[in-house]
């Protein structure tokens, strides 16, 4: 029994090593918190829930990189796209070749993505543009931001100070969306 017990830890030890998860687009962040415009990855995966595994590529907002390093070129195979960011993908390098731009949210297998007639964006990816796009879409703030101005109009002036001083800090490096 206690084996049987063992056998059954280990092995869920064993798919959660293995299994991986992409991103949600809104909560792109690298290791340091700062926040992300998109993330690249090396495999993919027939389940979505395994997908975007092996070694990831950070980009920021507004990385501009037309050809990706040896190790990167033609291997990425999956990819998630920050919210209110855009990824502009080449398939050869010098930004030559195909073109295909990506909007915010997951991407699980690049190569369900057709590339031309018969192609597909599996391992093709050569260079890359990343920019944070300001949303034109509604002028009506979202819950976070309205909730975010009640705070600031809310709160003493020396907390305030405080917590302007960490907001800014966080999102120096041009946020992806307004927290
Ligand atoms: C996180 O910050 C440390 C210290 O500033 C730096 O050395 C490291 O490269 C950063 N990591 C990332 C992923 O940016």
């Amino acid at each position: 029994m206690k084996w049987a017990i063992a056998a059954v830890f280990l092995l869920a030890v064993c798919f959660a090593g293995l299994n991986a998860q992409c991103p949600d687009p809104s909560l792109l962040k690298d290791a340091n918190g700062t926040k992300l415009c998109a993330r690249l990855f090396e495999t993919s995966h027939y389940y979505n829930e395994q997908s975007c595994g092996g070694r990831t590529l950070d980009a920021y907002p507004g990385d501009d990189s037309p050809t990706l390093p040896f190790v990167w070129n033609n291997r990425v195979s999956a990819l998630v796209v920050a919210r209110q960011c855009s990824l502009t993908v080449w398939s050869r390098g010098k930004k030559k070749g195909k073109r295909k731009t990506f909007s915010a949210g997951i991407q699980y297998r690049l190569k369900d993505v057709n590339q031309g007639l018969f192609g597909d964006w599996d391992n093709d990816i050569s260079g890359y543009f990343c920019e944070w796009r300001r949303s034109h879409a509604s002028p009506v703030p979202s819950p976070a931001m309205a909730a975010w101005s009640f705070h600031t109009t809310a709160t003493p002036f020396s907390t305030l100070h405080a917590t302007e001083q960490h907001t800014f800090d966080k999102s120096s490096s041009l946020p992806c969306s307004p927290t």
